[in-house]
């Protein structure tokens, strides 16, 4: 209802208030000063003040778009009922709303989309049982295996804290003290680490997760997005380079175009299946997320494909405020005992209740499309009581309230029994498929590779050079071997530390200052 002098166009504050001035604050006399009873002034500057919210704390920058999951009822050639008896996967043809956010990792909401970093690719699943996340990666590996060093990892990449640039010299500092990340790096440093956009990059789920049939039985998951339709581009770092002197923001413009003009992009889910125990004929353990499983003895199982459809309205509402969580699964779905992946299930939801507040899955964009009923109450930003009757908000009742339930097939009950301990799991094999990645690159790409490193440890003091350069001939002679020659070649084996992000050019001054030294 609008009074006489509105239209559904009036400009009001959001107590519904016309606004009849919107160009002149309220002040004594025409030079001020002004007045604080002025509401209008500040209802609009507060709400202005308050704009931001925390941006993530890891893949501050991304975008995102709407679309759909269209499964195919199978896994490979066997009905997918077989392996999981989650709804969504089930019949040919169904399809399940999806949004999708995409990101780099380390620098902030407005950093360049053209650097050296793995890229996320988190789906949010609005499934008939509620919210499934499959929160993942370009790449299908991770640096570390224990949660533990999570934040020592990220702050190594992030900038330094005294001087907010980043340092190469911090990043190799770690990274040669954590062997387990020599496969992440062999791919980052490679030209897989700068994808060309987002539409042509693949995504992966990283960690071992499960899946569980009608019985109660479960096998072990990996999944994987494949861009079929658009295929996969990477960039040299000069290529790179030359992009982001012109478009900072290019990755993020490809996707919103792509879309507008209809030519929408496609991945293609597959899995790869494993029987759910430890697997002593590998050299590897199958939960441990630094390791890829091959493709031949697990080959990879088209389920259905996504598309992206629709960009989203609000940037702010949407991609912004959009919360992931790998603790987010449906009925059929199920967690691996990696432990990975149990700290991030910890961190997601943790970091959501601070960063957009403990009512943020009453949000559209990350509320299910379904009943949601809940005897939760209270906490900032309560939109609306989610349950029918107001009083009983409790369980359980014998007058009225929520009830819980049914049980949707046999409970999946596995026996769990071993030490309270600290300790690394066995069969680490560090450097193996380390070298097997370094000999299965093009060779432009190890080229790329080889002298993306000598870069970057060019600024790094020779310490860490050295333990890097063993590192590497570790898993595989020929590449230690070449990064070794190229530090000598470029005499950066003994320049010291200069310090200065990945990719970046030494100046000068500070290859002549670390000469001086
Ligand atoms: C975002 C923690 C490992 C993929 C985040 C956020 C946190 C976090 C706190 C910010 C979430 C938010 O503000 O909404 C962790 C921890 C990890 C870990 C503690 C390891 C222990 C990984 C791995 C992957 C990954 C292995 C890839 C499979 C992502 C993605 C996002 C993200 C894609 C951005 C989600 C979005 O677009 O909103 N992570 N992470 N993370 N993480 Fe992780």
């Amino acid at each position: 209802m609008n009074g006489e002098h509105e239209t559904e166009n009036t400009l009001t504050n959001r107590q519904g208030h016309p606004v009849t001035d919107n160009q002149n604050v309220r002040t004594v006399g025409r030079r001020g000063p002004t007045t604080l009873e002025n509401y209008d002034f500040l209802e609009k500057i507060t709400h202005f003040d308050r704009e931001r919210v925390p941006e993530r704390v890891v893949h501050a920058r991304g975008t995102g778009a709407h679309g759909y999951f269209e499964a195919y009822g199978k896994v490979g050639e066997e009905p997918v009922s077989t392996y999981t008896r989650a709804k969504l996967f089930q019949q040919s043809g169904k399809r399940t709303p999806v949004f999708v956010r995409f990101s780099t990792v380390t620098h902030g909401t407005h950093s360049p989309e053209t650097l050296r970093d793995p890229r996320g690719f988190a789906v949010k699943f609005y499934t008939e049982d509620g919210n499934w996340d499959l929160v993942g990666n370009n790449l299908k590996i991770f640096f570390i295996r224990d949660p533990l060093k999570f934040p020592d990892l990220i702050h190594a990449f992030k900038p330094d804290p005294v001087t907010n640039i980043q340092d190469s010299e911090r990043i190799f500092d770690f990274i040669s003290n954590s062997p387990e990340a020599m496969h992440m790096i062999t791919f980052l440093f490679s030209p897989w680490g700068i994808p060309a956009n987002y539409r042509q990059m693949q995504g992966s789920g990283v960690n071992t997760y499960k899946w569980v049939n009608q019985e109660g039985k479960a096998v072990l998951i990996k999944y994987h997005w494949e861009p079929i339709k658009q295929g996969i581009k990477n960039l040299t770092q000069k290529e790179a380079e030359e992009i982001q002197g012109k478009n900072f923001n290019h990755a993020t413009q490809d996707l919103y175009e792509a879309i507008e003009r209809g030519d929408y992009p496609e991945w293609e889910l597959c899995v790869q299946i494993m029987s759910d125990d430890e697997h002593p004929e590998l050299d590897f353990d199958p939960l441990d997320p630094t390791k890829l499983w091959p493709e031949d003895t697990f080959p990879f199982l088209p389920v259905g494909k996504m598309v992206l459809n629709k960009n989203p309205e609000n940037y702010f509402a949407e991609v912004e405020q959009v919360s992931f969580g790998t603790g987010v699964l449906v009925d059929g779905l199920d967690f691996s005992d990696d432990k990975l992946l149990q700290g991030r299930t910890f961190s997601y939801s943790d970091t959501q209740r601070y960063r957009v507040g403990a009512n943020y899955l009453q949000l559209p964009i990350n509320a299910p499309k379904k009943h949601v009923a809940t005897n939760q109450e209270g906490g900032q930003m309560l939109y609306k009581v989610d349950r029918e009757d107001p009083h009983i908000n409790y369980e359980p009742s014998t007058i009225g309230g929520l009830k819980e339930a049914k049980q949707p097939g046999t409970e999946y009950t596995p026996h769990i029994e071993g030490n309270l301990v600290r300790q690394k799991i066995d069969r680490t094999n560090d450097f193996k498929q380390a070298g097997e990645r370094y000999r299965l690159l093009e060779d432009w790409e190890k080229e790329e590779l080889v002298s993306n490193l000598v870069g970057a440890l060019g600024s790094c003091r020779k310490v860490i050079q050295d333990k890097m350069v063993q590192l590497l001939t570790k898993c595989d002679e020929e590449y230690g071997h070449r990064v070794a020659e190229g530090l000598k070649k470029t005499g950066s084996d003994e320049k010291g530390h200069i310090g200065g992000p990945i990719g970046a050019t030494q100046t000068d001054e500070a290859v002549e200052k670390a000469e001086q030294e």
